[in-house]
């Protein structure tokens, strides 16, 4: 799917947290939505902050579908150094459980000498302001920059010991799925001029036909499901979405479709399982290798065009 992806703040944010990394960073948390634990990871974060303790926090999970969460949370908590909570970002005592699984991964540190020094990263929309304002409540104090450290970046200190470092949500160059695409523009990541509306409708319906039929049926009153389109256009009728002469704006039910969904007006719907993210991202990565053999193969043999080019007016000029 063709996306307009603004990266944004990428660089400056980038360099923030290559800048956090030297000065000193014990835990990354990042923040994901809990309805696509997979296509809300950032890569450019895991490779920037490859081989440090890791806190996913699967945020949103009142939206998401529990069974698939917990899937999500053994998925991740089977990595190295890593941990995974679920969250509702505007709940307090679950928030105060990640200050908690912070220290556990870096059990050296977080008193006054040692303090713990926590980066938190997310996309844009994931919850990070809603997750620091509960966390925050009244005791914690926000200071300005440390010397050496771009301007990007806010450092907060929660409690004593305890200082979680702030950056922008940062993007990342080229979304490499197509169904991370469509997951991160339904959920609402991504700006809504930057994609087709009625696009990703069609393929919000299809997961939703495959795993969570019922939802679409009581929602919309949809007695059958034929296919995606056909689903789109009954949802137009039921919510009006009629011009004169009867026919359905697409658009308008997309929107109303899309709407509900990132409400939660459908149920606890997640969109993408542990097992379909992997074979995504190896069909992705052998795609992403034929591409680089075929440029390989097309530069080798436009070299071999050109030396026979230059061997045959070589010959000619003798
Ligand atoms: P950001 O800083 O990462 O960009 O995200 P922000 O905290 O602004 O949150 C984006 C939206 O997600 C907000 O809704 C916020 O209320 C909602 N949100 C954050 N965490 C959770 C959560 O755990 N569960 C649910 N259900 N929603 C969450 P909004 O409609 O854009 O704003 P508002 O009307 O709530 O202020």
């Amino acid at each position: 799917m063709p996306i307009n992806w603004f990266p944004g703040h990428m660089n400056s944010t980038r360099q923030a947290i290559k800048d956090r990394m030297q000065a000193g960073l014990d835990v990354i948390i990042e923040l994901l939505d809990a309805r696509l634990p997979g296509s809300s990871s950032n890569p450019l974060l895991a490779a920037l902050t490859a081989g440090r303790p890791s806190l996913k926090v699967l945020n949103k999970q009142d939206l998401a579908d529990p069974a698939v969460t917990a899937a999500w949370l053994d998925f991740y908590n089977a990595q190295p150094h890593t941990r995974a909570i679920p969250l509702d970002a505007g709940d307090k005592s679950p928030a105060r459980a990640l200050i908690k699984a912070c220290r556990e991964l870096a059990p050296g540190r977080g008193d006054m000498h040692k303090p713990l020094r926590v980066l938190i990263c997310g996309i844009p929309n994931v919850g990070k302001s809603t997750l620091i304002n509960t966390l925050v409540g009244k005791r914690a104090t926000k200071t300005g920059d440390e010397p050496g450290i771009t301007k990007v970046e806010q450092k907060i200190v929660l409690e004593n010991g305890f200082y979680l470092f702030d950056t922008p949500g940062m993007l990342w160059p080229k979304i490499g799925i197509e169904q991370s695409g469509y997951h991160l523009a339904a959920s609402g990541a991504i700006g809504r001029n930057a994609f087709d509306e009625a696009e990703v409708a069609l393929e919000l319906i299809a997961v939703l036909q495959n795993r969570y039929p019922e939802a679409l049926r009581q929602r919309y009153g949809l007695t059958e499901l034929a296919d995606e389109e056909a689903v789109l256009e009954a949802i137009g009728v039921k919510r009006g979405a009629k011009i004169r002469g009867g026919a359905v704006q697409l658009h308008k039910a997309a929107e109303a479709l899309l709407m509900d969904y990132r409400q939660g007006l459908l149920g606890r719907i997640t969109l993408e399982t542990p097992d379909e993210m992997s074979a995504w991202r190896q069909a992705a990565a052998e795609e992403e290798a034929r591409k680089a053999a075929a440029r390989e193969a097309e530069k080798a043999a436009d070299k071999a065009r050109r030396s026979g080019r230059r061997a045959a007016s070589s010959g000619d000029a003798t």
